[in-house]
């Protein structure tokens, strides 16, 4: 089992550690090695996605990430900018199915800034495509408008566009995974205005035909922000499309207390994975020692069950940090009265006496 370990920038380095503190405990046949990415890469390499990094992980069963992005690049060229290392990965490797759960931990109750009843018990998961959409639409670009409100003028675009396969693909990873939950769809999209997304909804409908025992309905993205504040726990599997999905999974992981709990994998059609905190490079914490390693260590827990055929070893780890929960550690992040602070190695050190 071959794991590229890809550590990054911010907190990236902090967290990924103890996750293989974790992976190196289970004493399991891994064969691990470590590579530049984003800012660090771009450092040391001039590129945040160095060819060798990019080999290294095509070539791994699975990619362990951290977290890439730093302020202080802001102003580079748009290719050279940490944020197109993680576009890249997404992109060769074909990962186009984003998996981020959001899960309420009873422990975690009060940590969410909604009333607890809410969210209570709340296990939802949103799957996101990602590969496609305006994230990677052609053309996009600047120029001087030729038509539209101001002819002459400088303008940007980007295209928003999917074609029948890649919609098709990611419904049925949809409902297959929601056949192994509570057998419920929600497919998000802007179909009232956008034609990409019209297009959405009829292919998802079509799919959804070979998928009798799972119930399916359609909502617009607006009232799915809505809705998810609301009344979350009325959700089981939400499917939507790239930019969506990013803007509908973070909504989501404030739901659950903390976005620094929350795991997500990344899959391609041999489930070859990218495994990732769904947290940023969080630079304003960078090496304080505070940062909340979970949502790393459960990302490690995905891996080993979505790549690597581990699910024992997956189980091992999501019962382990839910004991250290119990237990009432808690980093920054997730603190509340009456719970014990606690750094970013601690949290280590205790998600390893539990699996003990
Ligand atoms: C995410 C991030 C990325 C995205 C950025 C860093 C490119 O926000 O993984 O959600 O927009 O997909
Ligand atoms: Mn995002």
């Amino acid at each position: 089992m071959k794991i590229a370990v890809l550590p990054g920038d911010g907190i990236g380095t902090e967290i990924v550690a103890q996750a293989i503190r974790v992976l190196d405990a289970l004493d399991l046949p891994f064969e691990m090695e470590t590579a530049l990415v984003g800012g660090a890469a771009y450092e040391a390499h001039g590129h945040p996605l160095p060819d060798a990094t990019l080999k290294l992980a095509k070539e791994a069963d699975a990619v362990l990430f951290g977290a890439v992005g730093d302020w202080k690049y802001d102003k580079l060229d748009r290719p050279l900018r940490p944020e197109q290392a993680i576009l890249g990965l997404r992109k060769n490797l074909g990962l186009f199915a984003n998996f981020r759960p959001a899960i309420c931990y009873e422990q975690l109750v009060d940590a969410s800034s909604l009333k607890p009843e809410l969210i209570a018990g709340l296990d939802i998961l949103i799957i996101r495509e990602l590969t496609g959409d305006i994230y990677f639409g052609q053309p996009r670009g600047r120029r001087t408008a030729v038509d539209g409100h101001f002819p002459g003028a400088d303008e940007a675009f980007d295209t928003m566009r999917y074609s029948r396969p890649e919609v098709e693909r990611i419904a049925r990873v949809a409902f297959e995974a929601a056949r192994k939950r509570s057998k419920r769809v929600t497919s998000v999209d802007k179909a009232n205005v956008l034609e990409t997304f019209q297009f959405w909804k009829d292919i998802v409908t079509e799919v959804g035909k070979e998928y009798p025992d799972v119930e399916l309905d359609h909502m617009y993205v607006d009232n799915a922000a809505m809705q998810l504040v609301k009344a979350p726990k009325k959700f089981d599997v939400i499917v939507t499309g790239n930019m969506f999905g990013d803007i509908l999974s973070d909504e989501a992981a404030m739901l659950t207390g903390s976005i620094g709990m929350l795991p997500s994998a990344s899959l391609n059609a041999s489930n070859q994975g990218l495994y990732e905190p769904s947290h940023g490079s969080a630079p304003d914490i960078a090496g304080k020692g505070v940062a909340n390693p979970l949502a790393t260590i459960l990302s490690a827990a995905m891996m080993l069950r979505y790549s690597l055929n581990q699910e024992d070893a997956a189980q091992r780890i999501e019962t382990a940090v839910k004991k250290v929960l119990a237990q009432g550690l808690r980093t920054p992040d997730i603190y509340s009265a009456g719970t014990t602070k606690v750094g970013t190695v601690e949290m280590g050190d205790a998600v390893l006496k539990a699996l003990a």
